[in-house]
């Protein structure tokens, strides 16, 4: 696996390699990460990661500089993954002058759900993951489902600005008891591990009620947000949306998507599940 930790560097060492499919990733990468790797191998000639911790999508006070770096053990992940290249800018690469051009992606689909909670955090990834696209000029980048509404934006980015760039959406992988992989399930105590799987649970509840033909769906919502509370949780929430435009759904909609977000601890994990 070749690394490159500049622009220059990157873009010399990827001009002859075919159809590239990029992986955007923070780091900390785990078996989420790698089948989004696995699967990157099956779009083109060269799969291209970028570890990259973005302050732009962080608030003050989130865990920007608590979010784990643990480069050496990922690049043995990468290799044995058999990734080509990885990107790995610093900060000062990335942004060598304060960023002030920004990718704005539309109010109805940022200010809702995640990004009511955390204002400006899609701002933040669309930018970066415009510079990303702009520096590596792939054909192809994979994302996970798991983060369902940054995958919409950037699919949504994708399309609306004409980006030369397909957009595939990989599905979560999750751990035996139904937890979704992520790099903040390393701040669980083995107490919260425990426990952490309910979110998962819950929004089963909710997919498999709507499936039996269950549409009062605030109360659904409410149950699931009554028993996280209950749990020790601290729900910010849990709500039944339109896959396509993540906005709540009229009688008849049938693409339907559950999305949860909620603390446990001091640590907020978020999931979803496709119905
Ligand atoms: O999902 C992530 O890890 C990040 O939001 C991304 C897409 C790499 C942008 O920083």
């Amino acid at each position: 696996m070749k690394i490159h930790e500049t622009v220059a560097g990157l873009r010399a060492g990827v001009s002859n390699a075919g159809r590239v499919v990029l992986v955007p990733t923070m780091g900390n990468l785990h078996d989420g990460h790698i089948s989004l790797m696995r699967q990157a191998q099956d779009y083109g000639d060269t799969v291209l990661v970028s570890i990259f911790v973005n302050r732009l999508q962080f608030r003050p006070g989130e865990d920007f500089e608590k979010y784990p770096r643990t480069f050496a053990a990922d690049c043995e992940r990468l290799v044995a993954a058999g990734v080509d290249h990885l990107f790995f800018p610093a900060e000062s690469e990335m942004y060598p002058t304060p960023q002030r051009y920004f990718v704005m992606p539309p109010a109805e689909l940022i200010d809702i759900l995640e990004g009511e909670f955390r204002p400006d955090h899609f701002r933040g990834v669309a930018t970066v993951v415009m510079k990303l696209f702009s520096i590596t000029q792939p054909q192809v980048a994979v994302f996970g489902k798991k983060d369902y509404q940054q995958m919409l934006v950037l699919s949504n980015m994708a399309r609306d600005l004409a980006l030369p760039v397909d957009i595939v959406a990989a599905e979560t992988v999750r751990a035996a008891d139904g937890l979704a992989l992520s790099s903040r399930n390393g701040f669980l105590s083995a107490q919260e591990r425990t426990e952490a799987p309910r979110l998962h649970r819950l929004l089963e509840g909710v997919r498999q009620a709507i499936q039996a033909g269950e549409r009062d769906y605030a109360r659904l919502e409410r149950a699931a947000i009554t028993e996280l509370a209950a749990h020790g949780w601290v729900p910010d929430y849990v709500s039944v949306r339109q896959r396509s435009n993540l906005q709540p759904p009229s009688t008849g909609d049938s693409e339907l998507v559950v999305l949860g977000a909620a603390r446990l601890g001091t640590t907020r994990l978020i999931d979803n599940l496709e119905i």
